[in-house]
């Protein structure tokens, strides 16, 4: 029976003679990497892939759940019960003090929206949904924007947009390009579509802790930043706003984040796990 914390590195993980050759190389060409507990090894993996496949599993479950009329309460209900079923813990609860099980966010709502008996899922409403998960220490995430009932088209197209926006960030995370050139990505497929980018809220690393190096911006400029480098997990989760990019914090609770114009706003979370070809698609 191993036992340490699942947080130390006991073997480095091992990499191919030509990516420990490419890492001296840009080293010393004194390009930004990122630190090595950050690279995961493939006991970690194992655990990480456990941890995503039970979060995974939870939104398809809510996708077959979620329904016009039900409370968000339920839906935290929902959450604890098929987490703790599972043997995880919803990595959201009590985490710097929030009180539920998960965040639903509906319409202008942006994020972190705290589930309560008294807002009730409507027709037309695009409500999101972002879980995480604890199994065996590992930490998994990811959120999906439903539809309630019959929706607006042109909150469709934002939903739409916002989860390609998601898929087009997944596509350009490369090993050796720079996290920049994701957010520029993001960003120019947003904007071309005529909505704007949240910039208070990113992406980050995840799999040993909830939040981890390095933050993951969904706007910014091809080029810059950390370089994406393999054994790296972590999320991608643009908020894309059909109005204006500015958002406020609800005074009263410290956590509900709403769109400044009152329009709406939708998500779409993934983390993927950067491999020496290309990326894995972790949760979804
Ligand atoms: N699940 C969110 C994320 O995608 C974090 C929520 S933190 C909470 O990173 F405390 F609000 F739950
Ligand atoms: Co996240």
């Amino acid at each position: 029976m191993k036992k340490w914390n699942k947080g130390v590195r006991i073997t480095p993980p091992t990499y191919s003679d030509a990516v420990e050759e490419k890492l001296q190389q840009l080293k010393k060409d004194g390009v930004r990497l990122p630190s090595r507990h950050l690279l995961r090894t493939d006991e970690q993996l194992a655990g990480i892939r456990e941890s995503a496949k039970i979060n995974t599993a939870l939104l398809d479950y809510i996708n077959a759940n979620i329904r016009e009329g039900m409370s968000t309460a339920e839906i935290d209900h929902m959450v604890y019960a098929f987490t703790t079923d599972h043997d995880a813990i919803p990595a959201d609860f009590l985490y710097e003090g929030y009180p539920k099980s998960v965040c639903v966010s509906i319409n202008d709502v942006v994020c972190h929206g705290i589930p309560n008996t008294k807002e009730i899922l409507c027709n037309g409403d695009i409500v999101n949904v972002d879980v995480s998960t604890i199994y065996k220490g590992y930490f998994s995430d990811a959120s999906r924007t439903y539809l309630i009932g019959e929706v607006s088209p042109d909150k469709q197209r934002l939903v739409q947009v916002a989860k390609e926006c998601r898929d087009i960030g997944i596509a350009t995370a490369q090993p050796w390009t720079r996290l920049g050139d994701i957010g520029a990505a993001i960003q120019e497929h947003a904007e071309k579509n005529g909505y704007s980018v949240v910039r208070e809220f990113c992406g980050h690393g995840v799999g040993i802790k909830f939040h981890e190096e390095p933050d993951v911006m969904h706007y910014g400029k091809k080029g810059t930043g950390m370089m994406i480098v393999p054994g790296m997990t972590f999320t991608i989760e643009p908020m894309i706003n059909m109005g204006k990019r500015d958002i406020f914090i609800d005074e009263e609770d410290e956590w509900t984040v709403c769109t400044e114009d009152g329009l709406p706003s939708a998500q779409w979370e993934s983390m993927i796990l950067i491999t020496e070809n290309g990326n894995e698609i972790l949760t979804e």
